[in-house]
């Protein structure tokens, strides 16, 4: 199937304040943003017309952009009305939604303390983040690790910190996989290119502590679901050779959902009861079926 290339399609992007026409929404190539990677984003899904935990998104975004050291000239209540008047405009009950905040090209070089902060909203569908997930994806390792908290800011969804997991992520497929498992710092499991990771070892679910990664939304979501099947989450420091004990495994992510895993490596998974039950109570509290308080 040809590419439908991001630039030419139609819709609407919210940019700057304003819907505009999905090809118009464009920037110059002196933008601080692509040249020093001075950009955070977000990745949202809306169901049914109604984008799930959506609050929580537009505070990220906001933290994301002071992490890097720039104020989005909006409040989270815009942001929140600015993403359902782009989802509406679309026309698309069921989407991804990506906002976007980047620095301007006021001014060109590393400092770049004038430039304008600028944010856009789009929306596209997208349907399942990786084929054939139900039965379980194949992970390979990643060739890079997540950086330390005083290397990189790592609490920020920041687009410069992309540029390690496309790398891992391109290996991966190129050698036949779905995606990369990478480790930190440290030696520890840390998170999937683009997504949480989950262990269920003898009916007890662990997961890395997000100390040098994304602290997924879907991932805390993900958490309040097992606490309300009495299932016991542990938040710890997990080695690569504990995969090993792990019967299940699956990642979380906006974009993955949830999703099994059959393989990382070495060692092999089988999808089985808890990854199917929060599988199914996730969609459900997409759907506002079940109302999930996350951390
Ligand atoms: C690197 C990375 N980790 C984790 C996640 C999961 O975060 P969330 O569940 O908030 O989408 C994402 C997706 O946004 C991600 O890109």
């Amino acid at each position: 199937m040809a590419l439908v290339p991001f630039d030419d399609r139609d819709g609407w992007i919210w940019y700057d304040g304003k819907l505009t026409p999905w090809r118009d929404a464009k920037f110059h190539v002196l933008t601080h943003a692509i040249h020093y990677g001075s950009a955070v984003f977000e990745g949202e899904r809306a169901y049914g017309g109604k984008v799930f935990k959506l609050r929580e998104h537009s505070q990220r975004l906001i933290d994301s952009g002071r992490i890097l050291g720039f104020e989005i000239p909006y409040t989270v209540d815009e942001i929140d009305a600015a993403t359902n008047e782009v989802v509406a405009a679309n026309g698309a009950p069921d989407c991804y939604v990506r906002p976007i905040a980047w620095r301007g090209s006021e001014m060109m070089g590393v400092s770049a303390q004038q430039s304008k902060i600028h944010l856009a909203i789009a929306t596209w569908a997208w349907g399942n983040y990786f084929a054939d997930k139900d039965k379980g994806i194949r992970l390979t390792w990643a060739k890079y690790s997540r950086p330390a908290p005083n290397t990189a800011p790592t609490k920020s969804k920041a687009a410069g910190l992309y540029m390690i997991c496309t790398i891992s992520k391109h290996e991966a497929e190129g050698a036949g996989y779905a995606d990369a498992l990478m480790l930190d710092w440290r030696g520890q499991v840390a998170e999937a290119t683009g997504a949480n990771v989950f262990l269920a070892i003898d009916g007890v679910l662990h997961t890395p502590k997000p100390d040098c990664f994304l602290d997924g939304i879907t991932r805390r979501t993900v958490i309040g679901l097992a606490k309300n099947r009495q299932i016991q989450v542990v938040e710890r420091a997990i080695w690569p050779d504990e995969l090993a004990r792990a019967q299940e495994v699956f990642l979380t992510g906006t974009a993955a959902e949830i999703t099994p895993v059959s393989e990382i490596g070495e060692y092999k998974f089988t999808p089985g009861a808890i990854t199917s039950a929060l599988m199914d109570d996730f969609g459900r509290a997409t759907r506002g079926e079940i109302d999930v308080p996350i951390a």
